[in-house]
């Protein structure tokens, strides 16, 4: 099939290479004429496992192409994703402009019948406005509008997008539904489903995913806390609720708050849209609360260690900065949130990350760029200070495991956002170690 998509961001990006991988002609289009020219000599501009391998195949083999010329890559294709940016509005909810802009456009571009996909998070009852956009232009035989949201996770797209536990598609018309299914056959093999619904359904459906994804964590988190009120230790309740497998085991761990561009975002605006259509979605409401507080739950830990709110004199290190491993990212990532508060009570920062230093400094403060040391070794972070705080759980963080940190640390302290230790281990290295749900070990 060819394919055009519109917009080479993350799922852009992601999506054409692997739709290219699997025999189709791709040509990816961006108004960026500089990302464009780049994509075009091979420099892929985000870190994804397996992405390489596959981008550089599709451009090899000549079945993947970039370009900013969208009438071409329009006209050429049966079926055109559209992956552009809905970064939330002031108001809570995704902002469609870049999507109608590129929807205004469509209707005059197109000759032959060709599937419209809506491929970015975009609220219910985009798919409408998107298919009202083109029939200004376009006999409404000529064209369809499909949902398809994605379910891709940062650091483990390409596998997701390779091997979907499910594809969704909202469509009502049946061409459409037997293309879309023709084009995501290769990849369920292995029996996972194509689910076929209406628009809005499937709009709605990827809200629900991530909201109920957050509210799990989030439910987990809020028992972390009765743990530590009550003397439990939430790994074990992890093991006895997630054994049930109307629970499941995933998605349960405990920590300081969900971060990234996707859940705080989705979270918010299956909020609001719930509230523009009279209604107030309770659970939700409380699942950001709690997720704020939860957020900054380490530095109240803190405050009840020393004993203080004041932390002036004292160097902590911080190990992760980014929102999860594996990822760059630090969109929402607790790390921004926990480093501004410690250095409002007067701390001073020695930090370390695999992957996001840079981006961290592009996103943080003035007040925290100027008390915080960057180091390029996780060893270095760990120099003089008084405590080391730990906010991404990137595996190398495990390896040193907590045996050496009372020989490499003047005060052996830890505050763990991410529950990496064993606490028998670190009752034995003779560390304190103060994590998340679970008995502090002194
Ligand atoms: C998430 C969803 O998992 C994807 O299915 C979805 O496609 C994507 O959002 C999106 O809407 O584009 P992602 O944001 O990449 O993917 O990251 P996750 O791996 O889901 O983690 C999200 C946050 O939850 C992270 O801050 C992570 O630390 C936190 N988390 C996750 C926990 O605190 N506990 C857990 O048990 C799992």
């Amino acid at each position: 099939m060819n394919i055009a998509v519109i917009g080479t961001g993350y799922v852009g990006l992601v999506s054409g290479t692997c739709f290219a991988d699997s025999g189709n002609k791709v040509t990816c289009v961006d108004i960026n004429e500089e990302k464009i020219d780049q994509l075009k000599e091979g420099q892929i501009p985000i870190y994804e496992p397996g992405l390489e391998t596959l981008f550089s195949r599709g451009q090899r083999e000549g079945r993947l192409h970039f370009t900013t010329e969208i009438e071409g890559a329009v006209k050429e294709a049966d079926i055109v994703f559209l992956c552009l940016p809905t970064p939330p509005g002031g108001d809570g909810q995704a902002d469609l402009t870049a999507v109608m802009k590129v929807a205004d456009q469509l209707g005059s571009l197109i000759d032959d019948y060709t599937v419209i996909v809506n491929k970015s998070t975009v609220p219910v009852g985009t798919g409408d406005r998107v298919h009202k956009a083109i029939a200004e232009n376009l006999d409404e035989s000529l064209f369809d509008v499909v949902s398809n949201p994605e379910f891709l996770r940062e650091g483990a797209a390409v596998d997701d997008f390779m091997y979907p536990e499910r594809v969704v598609i909202g469509t009502s018309s049946e061409k459409a539904a037997e293309i879309m299914t023709t084009l995501y056959e290769p990849f369920v093999r292995s029996g996972n489903p194509i689910i076929v619904m209406d628009r809005r359904s499937s709009e709605l459906t990827k809200y629900a995913a991530n909201a109920m994804l957050a509210t799990k964590i989030t439910f987990m988190n809020e028992i972390a806390n009765i743990c530590e009120k009550v003397g439990a230790n939430v790994d074990n309740v992890r093991r006895g609720v997630g054994t049930d497998s109307r629970i499941g085991k995933r998605f349960l761990f405990a920590g300081i708050g969900y971060g990234g561009s996707c859940f705080p975002k989705d979270v918010q605006a299956i909020h609001y849209t719930a509230r523009q259509n009279g209604y107030d979605f309770r659970i939700i409401d409380s699942v950001m609360k709690v997720n704020e507080s939860q957020k900054i739950s380490i530095v109240e830990k803190m405050e009840d260690y020393y004993g203080t709110d004041d932390f002036s004199g004292k160097t902590f290190g911080m190990w992760g900065l980014s929102f999860k491993p594996e990822t760059d990212d630090i969109r929402e990532a607790p790390a921004l949130y926990i480093a501004d508060e410690l250095v409002k009570r007067g701390a001073k920062l020695l930090a370390y990350d695999p992957e996001a230093i840079s981006t961290f400094k592009r996103a943080t403060n003035q007040q925290v760029l100027d008390n915080t040391t960057f180091v390029h070794d996780q060893k270095e972070a760990l120099d003089d200070i008084d405590a080391l705080v730990i906010c991404t759980e990137w595996n190398e963080f495990r390896r040193p495991t907590v045996d050496n940190f009372a020989d490499e640390m003047k005060q052996p302290v830890i505050f763990d956002g991410r529950n990496l230790y064993d606490l028998d281990r670190a009752e034995k290295a003779g560390i304190t170690y103060i994590s998340v749900g679970r008995p502090a070990v002194n």
